[in-house]
């Protein structure tokens, strides 16, 4: 079926909640998609930072075959091997012991919430509740996790919002040093802030945070569900930093686009949630463990997050050097394949130009191009993308 018709359809029978470009992806193979016209498109998406292994990776594809046909789904009143041994892999190469899955991004940060909270209360007072995040910030779309996410726009028509969450710039530690007082349960961060714009902060803000967590007893709790599973050059963000969490939510990349969320907690902290504490039905399911646990294996064996650390420093020099020829570039930031181009214009008519060439990007704000190809990009991929980027740019007018 054409792409007209199928959009036609999306509109009047889908919620109206997202701004959707004009395609309909059809079919997608490792860092390239086609649409229902046929149409081929480099994918510097994957799938909004999902498909760290790309699409159709063939170990995903076997385990997705496999497990389909073994056992899908478990009430979690059993145990499920895929779960056990997700859990043991995320404790093995991280710094938590313990782990509670869910099934998307949203549900991991509900459950860190809840976590910290309780702990809070448990080992200091029951007014201990609040959480400092950040402005800025992006943490989901449920009413607690919109709530947490530092930015207005996300807010409107939803007041009154959740109580207990207080915001503060972005990488200002003095900022938070104020904002820390006996009612604070948890500072909630993303190492590197990526909806709202591809922020990098400064080499000393997670240890500073965590040496105001450590002082005022007060949990640290880090989003990587973007940064995560080698985003950034390593498997965490937070090992850039010399530093740990308390608490690390994962979604997105964790099993290349098979729905997943996973709160990961040290021992101290993870023994506040007792048996009835949370739930979730879908949580963990034989499934969605079993790709996630492909798909950690696979970027673990190959050293991807090192791949991805080594062609993002080579692509963001390249891109510093389009600087002088390209005047709408404000700002080149990231780490590993989480890149953010802020430009002087509007960011929306520069995507839509590389969509026209062939080469699909997503905005991060109103002026910043993000890249974020999967891990496995091809070099010559790479190399592409930077042509069809450069001509949208030389196009935008300054
Ligand atoms: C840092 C961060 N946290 C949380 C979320 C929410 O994840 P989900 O959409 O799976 O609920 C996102 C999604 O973009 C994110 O980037």
């Amino acid at each position: 079926m054409e792409s007209k018709t199928l959009i036609e359809w999306s509109e009047r029978y889908l919620m109206d909640t997202y701004a959707r470009y004009p395609l309909c992806l059809v079919r997608g193979e490792g860092a390239r998609v086609w649409d229902a016209n046929g149409k081929e498109y480099l994918d510097f998406t994957s799938g909004h930072v999902v498909l760290a292994l790309g699409h159709c990776h063939p170990r995903v594809v076997g385990t997705i075959r496999e497990q389909a046909a073994t056992l899908t789904s478990a009430s979690n009143l059993f145990h499920t091997p895929p779960a056990i041994q997700l859990a043991k892999l995320l404790v093995a190469h991280s710094f938590a012991d313990r782990v509670f899955f869910s099934n998307s991004g949203a549900e991991a940060n509900e459950a860190a919430f809840k976590l910290a909270r309780k702990y809070a209360k448990e080992t200091f007072s029951s007014d201990r509740y609040e959480i400092i995040a950040t402005r800025n910030s992006f943490h989901g779309r449920t009413l607690a996790t919109v709530t947490a996410t530092g930015q207005e726009k996300y807010w409107h028509g939803f007041e009154p919002l959740m109580p207990g969450f207080k915001h503060v710039p972005y990488n200002d530690l003095r900022a938070v040093e104020r904002a820390i007082d006996n009612r604070t349960a948890a500072i909630l961060v993303e190492p590197i802030q990526g909806e709202g714009g591809v922020v990098v902060p400064d080499d000393g803000y997670l240890p500073g945070l965590r040496k105001l967590c450590d002082e005022a007893g007060v949990l640290l709790i880090l989003d990587e569900i973007q940064t995560g599973m080698g985003r950034t050059g390593t498997l965490w963000a937070y090992q850039h930093s010399g530093v740990e969490p308390d608490i690390m939510t994962l979604a997105k990349a964790l099993a290349n686009g098979i729905p997943i969320g996973a709160t990961l907690a040290t021992a101290a902290v993870a023994a506040a949630f007792t048996r009835g504490s949370h739930g979730s039905t879908f949580g963990g399911n034989p499934f969605a463990a079993a790709v996630a646990l492909t798909t950690l294996t696979t970027l673990l064996e190959g050293k991807l997050p090192e791949r991805a650390g080594r062609i993002g420093r080579d692509l963001m020099s390249r891109l510093e050097a389009l600087k002088p020829t390209r005047p709408v570039i404000r700002q080149i930031r990231g780490k590993g394949l989480l890149i953010g181009i802020e430009l002087s214009v509007p960011a929306g008519p520069v995507i839509a130009e590389c969509r026209k060439q062939g080469l699909l990007v997503l905005p991060a704000g109103d002026d910043v191009v993000r890249l974020a190809p999967s891990l496995t990009v091809e070099e010559s991929q790479v190399e592409r993308a930077l042509a069809i980027l450069d001509s949208a740019l030389a196009k935008a007018a300054p």
